[in-house]
């Protein structure tokens, strides 16, 4: 401590009793320290500035004092009176002159300037609190509060009109007094509503956050008076959302989450909505006015500009939309989204079955055709479709009339001009915001219902409306809706002129052909809308599924006004929480859920995945659709072989010996004999069976923490299983050997005999299986350990251990589940890598691309050891399907040059994660070839990082990429994608990656007390 501090802890000690060690906290004209004291607590002492006016330190004493009586879970600190009672000390500094200081206890969490990532859930507490706040404060009166001439009480704005010179560049002088014209518009509105008192300053360093990585976060703390006034509480809302949005990536997510969780506490009025986005940015402008003034007085101090920049950012980013932004806000708060809706929704409902008829007949009975991605299967490629598909689309629902769905995710949007961000499994727009009702081309349309002509266009880009027409209605009230059709006969440009009349009834335009449909069979897209703001004749057809409350709002079910219920149009998606909870009733509770927040998928395409909604996932894990999803060629031979007949391996049939023909072209020569069962557990099992059978023995040697199967004998060589907690436990014949793990195990990638040593790791188990008596049957090992934490043994591991195996009469079996057909890039199989020759080659998972097949291959030896006249048969291995599938695959991965594709994209994989590597502590390791990879997450001590990699997994489905864990500690992602993966895929998993690591930052997990070295604040003892 410093002679100040010094000083004042003495004061502490005197005043308020308290032992404390002080330090510093930032503070521009006031004292502010941190008070660890020994009681174990820590405060904040404030020393106000010599002369300070004590009303403003009492005005923030008493509005506490009031919090803390009105709502006392709310997360501000108390004042801690000294030993006299009081709250508010006047204490002589250390010069002599008389200083206020008062102490407050400190709150916990860091600040929300710190917090990364932002979570919307966050930010709708952060609104919550303010709300609850604001609530409180409705009854708080002090002298304080009016504050004239206060250049940060919002309704006081005005001021910066005439400083404005002051900003050089004239674009963004001509911006502010835009937005100083916006404010002035609404200065009549703000002035009429209530004042009340408020914190008035809710900035990010204002607010602090509690919760670790994965722990939900909570606003631990509002804090600094000091700038509290009267005011609308609406200004209080608007200062805090104007720090929320900034850089935030969707800053009209984050405001409308903010604005949500205040609603939610402390209701807002409508007009007080539609007031918050010119108050934000008017906000931000005396910020940047402020600082700029600043600047002018301190040329020398290049902070004052850089904090700006986050608020010059915003505001001169024109992508939000401000004049939707009013309809927004009121939807996320379920208000009506303009002041006329309800009476629409009224007028609309009450005339159902009044309306002129669209296409001149009754609609009730006109059959549904559902395009939605459950339901649908076009587009076959959901990120681009051809016009010939296109011409296709709906050809099952036939010739005659059919109706689209309103509310419908479809992925027939697939152009990127659909997408909301950079890459393919960005959020993309999906949800029919209309009634398709597809008629032949040509066919009139008559008018729902009077009214005149807002727009008419011809909208001729591909994808686009064609013709397309937007009439203004009214209700006999004068509220104002309107209504559009796309894909019209564009000969209605030359009839129809904005502002025409038309008359209910009449018929004003025709259907288009399909290439006034993007290629689809013709039909109008009849869409309403309560309001156009922010969309004028422009208006979005789908919207994303995650912003649906703003675009059921605008753009409500148009049922009405075709004379149908609202239910026969409105498509429900399934329930995907009815999904979960029948899924908890019918199955058993370890048959496990990827995700706290789990997905449910419903399309794939390639290396892509698509849930109920059609929000698209990179698919980074599965392996087993190993030439990609809904593989064309696989679905066509397939659909072929079942056409014709799927029998078993008792009749002859060319595709076996076929399939066997390709596989074995593909192994060295002594492997000559193929089994073909139905997956990689049953090949295991049977391989067990035929080193049993060769060797005459039973034990078996493994490394641990491997993985082969979920049957009795495959668990049994499976220690990731068996050792696990209610594990079955190690068998008898069983022994387990160090996985040549050189980055954790004992011999590291500096010994450059690593792989011997590792190997000599088996005599010992050899030993001990021929002391049980059991002799050895064999080896058996995941090429390259997967679940053990994607591992790659050093070179030369695998042909040692094998020598000592068969020194020891035992079988080698390689399991290539994971490893073989291509995914590793420069080998087709792992122990090609390892110069190694296994006597038996298992292989399952992808090989058949999600049929069920697994395959064992092994020496014409070993199979005339267990052809001992007792038959081999697996009804469905090696049925006519699976046998057509299999060969399938192996064709693919030649013909698509895919072993080609896991090389290349492995490597690039590889240089961004060694580069990721490089720039965060806490990542251990990157390992892995071609498209087979491990990131080692790790703790501040080097130690397994398993919350972090949970923590890294599930914000990488929130960024949408799918991505595993594994390991005996699970702290190493998996990335082990279809091989079909493409650069700017790879480049997404890099990209995402690196920003959920930037969010780990120093996390360290609380230590564990082992009961040997208890540790401060371990309260297990
Ligand atoms: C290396 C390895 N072997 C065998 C199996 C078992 O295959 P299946 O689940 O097809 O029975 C797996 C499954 O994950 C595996 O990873």
């Amino acid at each position: 401590m410093n002679d100040v501090s010094e000083f004042w802890a003495a004061a502490l000690r005197r005043v308020w009793g308290l032992d404390a060690r002080l330090s510093r906290l930032d503070g521009e004209y006031d004292l502010n320290f941190l008070v660890q004291a020994t009681n174990g607590q820590d405060y904040v002492l404030k020393v106000m500035r010599a002369g300070c006016d004590s009303q403003l330190v009492d005005l923030q004493i008493k509005a506490l004092e009031h919090i803390a009586a009105e709502a006392p879970g709310l997360p501000f600190p108390k004042v801690i009176p000294g030993l006299d009672g009081g709250l508010l000390l006047q204490i002589d500094d250390d010069a002599g002159r008389p200083r206020l200081a008062w102490l407050l206890e400190r709150l916990p969490g860091r600040c929300y300037a710190k917090t990364v990532p932002k979570s919307e859930d966050l930010i709708l507490k952060l609104g919550r609190v303010l709300g609850a706040t604001d609530r409180a404060l409705e009854r708080f009166s002090h002298p304080g509060l009016e504050r004239p001439e206060f250049k940060w009480d919002l309704t006081q704005a005005g001021w910066i009109a005439d400083k404005l010179d002051a900003v050089a560049d004239p674009d963004r002088a001509a911006l502010l007094r835009e937005i100083c014209a916006q404010f002035d518009a609404v200065a009549d509105m703000l002035a009429e509503l209530p004042r009340q008192a408020i914190h008035n300053d809710v900035n990010d360093y204002n607010i602090l956050v509690e919760g670790e990585l994965s722990e939900r976060r909570q606003v631990s703390g509002l804090i600094d008076l000091g700038d509290m006034c009267a005011a609308p509480r609406v200004c209080e809302l608007a200062i805090a959302g104007a720090y929320v949005v900034l850089d935030y990536p969707r800053p009209e997510r984050a405001l409308a989450a903010l604005v949500r969780g205040y609603h939610a506490a402390n209701r807002l009025r409508p007009q007080e909505v539609d007031l918050l986005w010119p108050l934000l940015r008017m906000r931000l402008a005396v910020s940047v006015v402020n600082s700029t003034l600043m600047a002018t007085e301190n040329p020398d101090d290049p902070y004052v500009t850089i904090s700006q920049a986050p608020a010059w950012r915003f505001l001169e980013d024109g992508s939000v939309n401000g004049e939707l932004m009013s309809a927004r806000l009121r939807a996320v708060c379920g208000l009506p989204v303009t002041d006329g809706a309800e009476r629409i929704h009224a007028y609309l409902a009450e005339h159902r079955g009044q309306f002129a008829q669209l296409l001149g007949q009754d609609l009730s009975d006109v059959p549904m055709g559902s395009l939605s991605v459950e339901n649908s299967t076009w587009p076959q490629n959901p990120f681009h479709m051809p016009l010939d598909e296109a011409a296709r689309v709906g050809a099952e629902f036939g010739d005659g009339l059919w109706l689209g769905y309103y509310n419908e995710p479809r992925l027939i949007y697939a152009e990127p001009a659909f997408r909301k961000g950079p890459w393919k499994a960005s959020d993309r727009r999906t949800v029919h915001l209309a009634v398709d009702v597809f008629a032949p081309a040509g066919t009139p349309l008559l008018a729902p219902l009077s009214g005149r002509v807002e727009a008419v266009e011809n909208r001729a880009n591909h994808l686009d409306y064609g013709g397309v027409v937007i009439l203004h209605h009214e209700t006999p009230e004068g509220d104002a809706f309107y209504t559009l059709y796309g894909h019209l006969d564009p000969e209605v440009c030359d009839r129809l002129k904005p502002g025409d009349p038309v008359a209910q009834g009449a018929a004003f335009a025709r259907l288009g052909d399909a290439g006034q449909n993007g290629g689809w069979a013709p039909h109008v897209h009849f869409q309403l809308a309560l309001t156009t703001d922010g969309m004028q004749a422009d208006w979005p057809g789908v919207a994303d599924p995650d912003e649906l409350d703003l675009w059921h709002a605008v753009c409500p079910n148009p049922a009405a006004l075709l004379n149908l219920p609202d239910e026969k149009v409105f498509y429900r998606p399934t329930d995907k929480a009815e999904i979960l909870n029948k899924r908890r009733a019918h199955f058993g509770g370890n048959l496990s859920l990827t995700y706290d927040d789990p997905v449910m998928l419903v399309r794939g395409w390639k290396h892509h995945l698509f849930d109920e909604w059609g929000r698209p996932y990179l698919d980074a894990y599965n392996n087993v659709p190993h030439v990609g999803h809904a593989h064309p060629r696989i679905q066509a031979v397939a659909a072929d072989q079942l056409k014709r007949m799927n029998s078993n391996t008792r009749y002859l049939h060319p595709a076996q010996v076929e399939f066997a023909d390709k596989l074995l072209s593909k192994l060295p020569e002594h492997l000559q004999v193929c089994f073909f069962v139905n997956s990689g557990t049953e090949a295991n099992e049977l391989a067990l069976r035929l080193a049993r059978a060769h060797s005459g023995a039973k034990g078996m040697v493994t490394p641990d923490h491997g993985y082969h199967g979920n049957t009795n004998a495959a668990v049994a060589i499976s220690a990731y299983k068996f050792n696990k907690p209610g594990g079955v436990g190690q068998a008898d014949w069983v022994e387990l050997v160090e996985v040549a793990d050189d980055y954790r195990g004992r011999f590291k990638r500096d010994d450059p005999d690593r792989a011997q040593k590792y190997a000599d790791l088996v005599d010992d188990a050899i030993a001990a299986l021929q002391r049980k008596g059991h002799g050895v049957a064999g080896f058996i090992a995941e090429t390259f350990p997967s679940v053990g934490g994607q591992i790659i043994p050093p070179k030369g591991y695998l042909p040692a251990v094998y020598e000592k195996i068969r020194a020891a009469g035992g079988v080698c079996i390689a399991d290539e589940v994971q490893t073989g057909l291509g995914r590793l890039g420069e080998y087709y199989f792992g122990f090609e890598h390892q110069g190694a020759s296994p006597d038996i080659v298992v292989l399952g998972k992808p090989i058949g691309n999600g049929h069920p097949l697994g395959v064992l291959v092994t020496t014409r030896d070993i199979a005339d050891s267990f052809d001992n006249g007792i038959e081999f048969f697996s009804t469905f291995g090696g049925s006519t399907l699976s046998c057509r599938i299999g060969k399938e695959v192996l064709d693919i991965v030649d013909d698509e040059g895919l072993q080609e594709n896991a090389r290349v994209m492995g490597a690039r994989l590889m240089d961004g994660l060694r580069a990721i590597e490089a720039e965060f502590a806490c990542v251990g390791d990157v390992r892995g070839m071609g498209l087979f990879l491990g990131v080692e997450l790790i703790n501040p001590d080097g130690s397994e990082g398993t919350e972090i990699c949970r923590y890294v997994k599930n914000r990488m489905r929130d960024h949408r990429i799918l991505i595993g864990s594994e390991g005996p500690k699970d702290n190493i992602l998996k990335i082990r994608p279809p091989l079909t993966i493409e650069a700017e895929d790879v480049d997404m998993i890099l990209w995402a990656l690196r920003s959920v690591l930037a969010e780990v930052g120093d996390y360290a997990p609380a230590p564990v007390c082992d009961h040997s070295h208890h540790h401060d604040g371990c309260g297990c003892c």
